[in-house]
């Protein structure tokens, strides 16, 4: 359900030191499709529950980290209207032509205070999730095929200025905040959390000093059996895991945190609450900010506020 322009989390495009091993473990550790590859060498994928022909990009750098992350909106209208507020705000944007990505339309993108590329867009093709619209089975076989997460769901990112980025996504983008952990002063945010739908977040950030970074991107499952499920595959793998199976106190998934090959953060989780615009945001003080992020573990590992990319 919309509440509004903004509809949800659409893309992401993620840097690889190694493409070959990027495909592997995109593909067949955290299963997702393979939908396509482009002239720039970027190579797409979806979860098998998604709809739209992508969801998911990466591409060979020398550095690993995020590129821009994007959000499907209601309408072209919705995009033009989204756009002039920005502006109006006084944030410059850049007109991506339909088609520079596969299968996605027109992108408006701009930058964050926090240093990060966001990108708004209307349109991308609709491929299904390989089930009829038409009396569907519940899965495909994909469904079981490596980690398989239902979709793409959420980024937490890192750098500065995030009351600027809080009002932008607030007032601008038609976001609310649903949690936020404050620092020793009881005042300042470390991070927030925010909404532009009924999940607990879509999107959150961290205050940390270096602009445009990377704490992880989130993908969904459905239960807390395929989240043990999935630490599983992660260790027939090999896969560097970072914190978990555990549960979050902000928003109450149940999550594990790993690293692709390159060292971007990822997460699968299931579960937290689904939350509504009219209701009082959640505050984690300093003292227990530890049982907010590892309510398990009710402390904080050096990783969570070092490792980003
Ligand atoms: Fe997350």
């Amino acid at each position: 359900m919309a509440m509004t322009d903004v509809l949800r989390p659409g893309h992401v495009s993620l840097r690889v030191l190694d493409l070959e091993a990027g495909i592997h473990h995109y593909k067949n550790v955290l299963g997702l499709i393979e939908t396509g590859r482009d002239s720039q060498g970027r190579v797409y994928f979806k979860s098998w529950d998604e709809r739209d022909h992508n969801s998911v990009l990466i591409r060979e750098a020398d550095e690993a980290g995020i590129d821009f992350f994007a959000f499907k909106v209601s309408s072209r209208g919705a995009l033009e209207k989204l756009d002039g507020r920005l502006r109006e705000y006084g944030i410059p944007t850049e007109r991506i032509p339909a088609g520079e990505m596969l299968e996605t339309g027109e992108r408006v993108r701009f930058r964050l205070p926090s240093g990060h590329d966001i990108e708004l867009y209307a349109d991308k093709t609709d491929v299904g999730n390989g089930m009829s619209y038409v009396n569907p089975d519940p899965w495909t076989k994909d469904a079981e095929r490596g980690i398989a997460p239902i979709r793409m769901d959420h980024c937490l990112l890192y750098g500065p200025d995030i009351e600027k980025v809080h009002d932008i996504f607030v007032n601008v983008l038609g976001f609310y905040l649903v949690e936020h952990v404050v620092m020793e002063d009881g005042e300042t945010d470390l991070g927030i959390w925010l909404s532009c739908s009924m999940k607990a977040h879509d999107i959150a950030f961290v205050r940390h000093p270096e602009p445009g970074k990377l704490h992880h991107i989130s993908f969904m499952l459905d239960s807390w059996e395929k989240v043990l499920r999935a630490a599983d595959i992660m260790s027939m793998n090999r896969v560097s895991v970072d914190i978990g199976p555990t549960r979050h106190g902000v928003t109450r998934g149940t999550t594990i945190y790993a690293f692709d090959p390159s060292g971007n953060r990822f997460e699968t989780f299931s579960g937290g609450y689904q939350s509504y615009p009219d209701w009082k945001p959640i505050k984690w003080t300093w003292d227990e900010v530890g049982a907010g992020i590892f309510y398990h573990d009710r402390a904080l590992n050096e990783r969570f506020l070092s490792v980003v990319s």
